[in-house]
């Protein structure tokens, strides 16, 4: 899914009536995350909106496909040198293997035409014994079950698969979720339902903060039944956590090779194709042209 250019800060949070929403999911990322760590990617960080929560992190790799909400993310954050800004596709990570030991992915799932690709990337980057905090967007809440019940809706709640409601933005049964998961090589230790006040006339009566206060004291009981839009899960991968993390953060997405630093971009040793880190930012969507070459041969 590509926001590039995209308003989403100013439409999507500043004007779009979400305060409610964004302390909800604060509180439920509070209760999740570990509260330190070496280092944390956010994956489809996109302007930055929970970097507030990271504190406890030497590193903090914010991680999007749009180059320009991590060109605002970079506007606010770019003078603490923990942050580090990558242009990716959460397909092709750039990170090499057990890079990182917390990885967090708020709103980014219900993108995901392919899941089962995407966890097995971030299961790869994840040391053993890292912790992955993940959000998706729940299809077997208490209003689609209620639309359906009402034959007000066609496609039933508690079908496992996947619904796409609009292209590109896809619902998930939490069953469907947890087999991804498991399958992806993670262990959930604790899952929390979220935004179970997500109604227009409770935002306009209920003052954000109390909302999601009340909203934070039935997160953990609601993990029930789970009949929130929003679901967060921690899982644990397997192993002992290693005693120092890999000192090559990144590794070439096209060849999966080693980086070699180079004035404003890395080299890959394996295919020879070079990667922008020019203004502070690693781009790593489009290789840099070679020289007098074609993107299409370079390295071959
Ligand atoms: C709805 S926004 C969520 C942003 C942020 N996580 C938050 O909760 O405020 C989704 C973000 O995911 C990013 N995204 C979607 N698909 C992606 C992919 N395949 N690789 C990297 N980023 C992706 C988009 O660019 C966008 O910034």
């Amino acid at each position: 899914m590509d926001y590039e250019g995209s308003d989403y800060e100013e439409r999507f949070w500043a004007r779009g009536g979400r305060e409610y929403e964004d302390r909800a999911e604060r509180i439920a990322l509070r209760k999740l995350l570990p509260p330190e760590g070496r280092r944390l990617v956010d994956l489809g960080a996109a302007f930055g909106r929970l970097a507030d929560l990271y504190r406890g992190y030497q590193q903090v790799i914010l991680l999007d496909y749009s180059r320009s909400l991590l060109r605002q993310a970079q506007a606010r954050l770019g003078h603490d040198p923990r942050f580090l800004f990558v242009a990716a596709n959460i397909y092709h990570l750039p990170l090499a293997d057990g890079a990182v030991d917390t990885a967090v992915m708020v709103r980014v799932m219900h993108h995901l035409a392919d899941v089962p690709a995407a966890l097995a990337q971030i299961r790869r980057a994840l040391a053993p014994g890292g912790v992955f905090v993940a959000e998706y967007a729940s299809k077997r809440h208490l209003k689609a079950i209620a639309r359906y019940a009402l034959r007000r809706q066609a496609w039933s709640p508690f079908d496992p698969e996947p619904y796409e409601f609009v292209p590109l933005n896809f619902d998930f049964h939490p069953a469907w979720m947890a087999q991804r998961l498991q399958e992806a090589g993670f262990r959930v230790e604790r899952e929390l339902a979220v935004s179970h006040f997500r109604h227009p006339l409770l935002k306009r009566l209920v003052p954000a903060g109390a909302l999601a206060a009340a909203d934070g004291a039935v997160q953990g009981v609601g993990a029930l039944w789970k009949l929130t839009p929003s679901v967060f899960v921690r899982c644990r991968a397997a192993g002992q956590p290693p005693a120092a993390l890999p000192a090559d953060l990144f590794r070439c997405p096209r060849c999966a090779g080693a980086l070699a630093s180079e004035p404003d971009r890395l080299r890959c040793v394996g295919c020879g194709v070079a990667w922008s880190t020019a203004g502070g930012l690693y781009d790593f969507k489009e290789p840099l042209a070679p020289a007098g070459g074609n993107l299409s041969t370079a390295g071959a």
